[in-house]
């Protein structure tokens, strides 16, 4: 049986693509390369150029390559753009995935793994972020992708797909083997663009809020690295197919991290001072996001084995000396 995985040229979706293949799994993406960079989906998968929306393009995917499960990462994914431009978010990332929902259920594909995000809490709930902690999303981008969680929830009562939405922390690093990493040209996240300023191709970092209700005034996040998140998605497909019910996964390590930490962090492990300036706060940005992960290590035997920051950094900039964008 073959997994299809949507938006797998992209940076978390190569992630996973790669660890599929590693270990012997038949993979199909779908991608319609608005971000994602074809050179970096494994060569022993299956690709298809096209839309999560196009029904008929996914009835012929899905029949043609005995398609059991989905894992969908295809999605828009940048907060400050989709407060500029929600309604883009909201047909991308609601939309869509409504599309793709149907043609499973349609095709009668039991299981799907969904890619929500941290940003789906409410900003004064408690830290650590339990899966249970309240939900409030502030950003058309975190809206988006909880409103596809709910639309997940129901269908899987009301039809016999089974789903896992797994919230993701803030994804750094890239793949120890070299094959894949962060290549959007104009990525915002503050690891890769710190790695771009290390390297002199970006002039300055922003520091986009120094007045958060921080320790150190500045954002703090749980970075977690990419291949430990790609291991969770491999968790979450076995348990789907051992028959494991509906449910939602926090995954970050439980640690945090502000902005100046990272840039210091970054400083250390490329040698060169970062010319920083002291921005507004960016639209949309909670102060803080910390995982409570005990939930998917007790339920799915998560075990991360990239927790240094220092370790992200490094693989995350030797990433960027190695692409030339
Ligand atoms: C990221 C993800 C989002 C995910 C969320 C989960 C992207 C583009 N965004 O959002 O999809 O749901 O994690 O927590 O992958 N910062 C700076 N200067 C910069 C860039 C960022 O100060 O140049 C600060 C931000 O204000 C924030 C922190 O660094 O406090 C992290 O920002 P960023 O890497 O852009 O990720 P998030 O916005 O947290």
């Amino acid at each position: 049986m073959t997994i299809l995985v949507t938006g797998g040229a992209g940076y978390i979706g190569s992630h996973t693509v790669h660890a599929l293949l590693d270990r012997g799994d038949t993979v199909v993406v779908l991608d319609d390369l608005s971000t994602g960079v074809k050179a970096q989906v494994g060569a022993g998968a299956a690709f298809v150029q096209g839309d999560v929306a196009d029904t008929a393009l996914l009835r012929r995917v899905i029949a043609e390559h005995g398609v059991d499960s989905v894992i969908h990462f295809a999605g828009s994914i940048v907060v400050p753009e989709s407060v500029a431009d929600p309604l883009a978010y909201y047909d991308n990332n609601v939309v869509k995935s409504r599309a793709l929902i149907a043609a499973c259920v349609a095709a009668n594909v039991p299981q799907m793994i969904f890619s929500s995000t941290a940003t789906v809490y409410a900003e004064d709930a408690a830290q650590p972020l339990a899966e249970a902690s309240p939900k409030a999303p502030i950003s058309p981008y975190a809206r988006s992708k909880l409103m596809t969680e709910w639309m997940l929830e129901d269908v899987s009562k009301a039809t016999k797909l089974r789903h896992m939405v797994l919230r993701y922390f803030n994804v750094a690093g890239a793949d120890p083997k070299g094959r894949t990493g962060q290549s959007t040209p104009k990525a915002t996240h503050l690891i890769k663009r710190a790695a771009q300023v290390a390297l002199g191709r970006v002039p300055h970092l922003d520091i986009f809020g120094t007045d958060y209700p921080t320790p150190d005034g500045t954002g703090v996040r749980d970075y977690i690295h990419v291949s430990d998140l790609a291991a969770a998605h491999l968790l979450a497909l076995d348990a789907l197919k051992k028959g494991a019910t509906s449910t939602a996964y926090n995954v970050g390590y439980g640690k945090g991290a502000s902005v100046r930490e990272v840039i210091t962090g970054v400083e250390r492990v490329t040698g060169s001072k970062l010319p920083v300036k002291e921005s507004p706060r960016r639209p949309g940005d909670p102060p803080t996001l910390i995982s409570d992960p005990s939930r998917i290590k007790a339920q799915l035997g998560w075990k991360p084995a990239h927790e240094d920051l220092d370790g992200i950094i490094a693989s995350a900039f030797a990433w960027e000396k190695r692409i030339n964008t």
